[in-house]
């Protein structure tokens, strides 16, 4: 897999200069108003626990490709609730009406979150288990990326020895890798010549959704500090 490994690495270099993490990392913004992305991220994190829930398994057997792909979706899984918690410590969980949430959720100025959910549980539906593989170590590298420069941010924040999603503690969870497997043992794995092409479309596939997400987060967590903006979404 060493190739894919390679593009995949190429990809996240480049995405660690994004617009996005670049102001997550920028101390001279008060923490609150960099996590205050959080709500804009809700589609995509409760659709990727759904990804890791029911899409990503593989059926029981020997195969070591399927064994460290459900020790990652179990684990994967559950860290959407950590994100529920944290809503609540960043001062994002104050009641609105049902009609207003189901329009915040699909409104057109986040459909680059669900474009990325969707994606990635659409691929995964038909892919042989090399290329679920393949998809993890996309995603781990790019949110890596992303919960690093979170966690940074997080520090600054006053609650941030209550946070989990957004703070270190979500991180040293993950690897960057598929969780519970050596990186070697992925590296290791061997990648049919014919998936190579397909391979390399996903992890683009991938990092261009994940691009296009992040410049979305940036526009709408600047746009929520606008006079008009929802009220439950002010700080
Ligand atoms: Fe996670």
């Amino acid at each position: 897999m060493q190739g894919i490994f390679d593009l995949i690495e190429h990809r996240r270099q480049k995405f660690t200069q994004h617009p996005f993490i670049r102001f997550l990392r920028d101390d001279r913004v008060p923490a609150e108003r960099r996590l205050a992305y959080a709500p804009f991220a809700s589609h995509f994190v409760l659709s990727f626990g759904e990804f890791n829930r029911d899409f990503l398994p593989e059926r029981e057997g020997d195969d070591p490709t399927s064994e460290m792909i459900n020790r990652h979706a179990q684990e994967d899984q559950t860290h959407f609730a950590w994100f529920l918690h944290d809503l609540e410590v960043l001062g994002f969980d104050a009641q609105c009406r049902f009609s207003d949430a189901l329009r915040f959720l699909w409104s057109d100025e986040g459909r680059a979150a669900r474009d990325l959910g969707h994606y990635i549980i659409s691929v995964t539906r038909a892919a042989p288990s090399q290329l679920k593989l393949v998809i993890i170590e996309a995603l781990e590298a790019q949110g890596n990326v992303w919960l690093t420069a979170t966690a940074h941010a997080a520090s600054a924040h006053p609650e941030r020895e209550k946070l989990i999603y957004f703070s270190h503690h979500h991180l040293e969870r993950e690897t960057g890798h598929a969780i519970g497997s050596e990186v070697e043992s992925i590296h290791a794995t061997v990648l049919a010549e014919e998936l190579r092409p397909q391979a390399r479309e996903l992890v683009h596939g991938i990092f261009d959704r994940t691009e296009a997400f992040c410049d979305e987060l940036l526009r709408r967590t600047r746009s929520a500090q606008q006079p008009d903006a929802q009220p439950f979404l002010k700080l």
